[in-house]
């Protein structure tokens, strides 16, 4: 059994998802189900016996504590989060307080149940926790890439919610011996994307009509990997990483966000061309550019290549093309997340 936390979100899902597709153990998936909690991303595991959902706070202690007592986890893997940097920047105080406060009480919590464990179990268990190159804050253009010693330099609430974070989770190996294990992602994409995010925004603003935000001058670098890609790295590091090491993920795949924004209206307009026959590119509007905004980051992957022989299966072309089919497949998940449809799946979860 594994626990897993913020697993009705977008990597969580897949993560859920992928591991229990691959013959993983049991998973316990704890997430509070904010706006980003969508049971719906895990429906196909409806009547899964392996799949145990909880609806809970990371920062509720009793109720992890139980939990842990209950199905005995040999790890946990920490994805939960406020990830959003837009909404971070509007209201900082979610973030502080599950980022930061959520994160310490979970360590406090899982500590107190290692020390509990004896033998081989204490041995064996491993906390993962799921962070982000947004800690090492921003590059100029001939700068190298972040590797796991870049200083950290977050410049939003959210890279700084989750600097404390990881800033924590260092500090429980260090001081108390809990074996953690940190990975560093780069920006993902994928199925189950919420529409809020770059590129889901943009593939469902285009097939809505709707103007396609770029902010500033679009020329801001990102390294996006396909999320399935950061699925099978944190798989790779809960297996053989080694203890309080940190690892960074990324997708070698550096790119401006206009171009971007250019490649999902081109794939558009090849799979499903507009009415008008004109491209989906007339719809991109530059608008105000996001306080703070940072202008580049790019991930050094190697220490996870070199070490655990981890690299990503996707490239951009192909990631992106598997990325626009599934909103074209599911505009019915899309049509739950936009009218807020997809919140009642937990009455309906539940009614039996
Ligand atoms: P997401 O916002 O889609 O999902 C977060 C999930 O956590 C949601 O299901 C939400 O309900 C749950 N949650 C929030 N607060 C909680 C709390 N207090 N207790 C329990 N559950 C809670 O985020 P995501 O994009 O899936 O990101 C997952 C993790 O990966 C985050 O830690 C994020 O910082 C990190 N990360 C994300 C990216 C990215 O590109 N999306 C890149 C690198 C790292
Ligand atoms: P986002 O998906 O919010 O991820 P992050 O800020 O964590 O990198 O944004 C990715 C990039 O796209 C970022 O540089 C901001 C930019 N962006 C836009 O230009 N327009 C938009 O509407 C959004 C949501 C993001």
């Amino acid at each position: 059994m594994i626990l897993v936390t913020g697993g009705a979100g977008f990597i969580g899902a897949n993560f859920v998802l992928d591991w229990l597709a691959g013959g993983g153990e049991p998973v316990v998936n704890l997430d509070k189900l904010t706006y980003a909690g969508n049971l719906e991303n895990l429906a196909s595991l409806q009547g899964d016996q392996r799949h145990v959902f909880v609806q809970a706070d990371i920062a509720d202690s009793e109720r992890v504590r139980d939990l842990m007592v209950q199905h005995q986890p040999r790890a946990v893997v920490n994805f939960a989060a406020e990830s959003h940097v837009d909404r971070s920047i509007h209201g900082p105080e979610d973030f502080i307080q599950t980022n930061i406060v959520g994160t310490f009480r979970l360590l406090e919590t899982v500590r107190a149940y290692w020390g509990d464990l004896s033998g081989q179990d204490k041995a064996s268990f491993r906390f993962l926790h799921v962070s982000t190159d947004e800690v090492y804050g921003s590059l100029a253009a001939a700068d190298p890439a972040f590797t796991e010693t870049h200083r950290y330099e977050p410049n939003s609430p959210y890279s700084a919610s989750k600097a404390a974070s990881d800033h924590l989770v260092r500090a429980y190996h260090h001081t108390y011996g809990l074996p953690v294990l940190t990975t560093n992602c780069s920006n993902n994409y994928g199925p189950y994307h919420f529409p809020e995010k770059l590129i889901p925004l943009m593939i469902v603003n285009a097939l809505a009509g709707k103007a396609l935000p770029v902010y500033g001058d679009g020329m801001q670098v990102r390294d996006w990997l396909y999320v399935k890609d950061h699925c099978s790295a944190i798989r790779r590091v809960l297996d053989a990483g080694r203890v309080g090491e940190v690892y960074n993920v990324g997708g070698w795949n550096e790119m401006p966000n206009i171009e971007i924004v250019q490649k999902v209206c081109a794939l558009l307009d090849a799979m499903r061309p507009r009415a008008d026959g004109r491209s989906y590119r007339d719809q991109i509007s530059y608008v105000a550019d996001r306080p703070g905004h940072d202008r580049r980051y790019a991930i050094d992957a190697r220490k996870l290549e070199n070490e655990l022989g981890w690299r990503p299966a996707e490239t951009f072309e192909t990631g992106i093309r598997k990325t626009v089919q599934w909103y074209l497949d599911n505009p019915q998940w899309v049509a739950h997340v936009q009218s807020g449809a997809y919140r009642d799946w937990v009455k309906i979860q539940y009614a039996a």
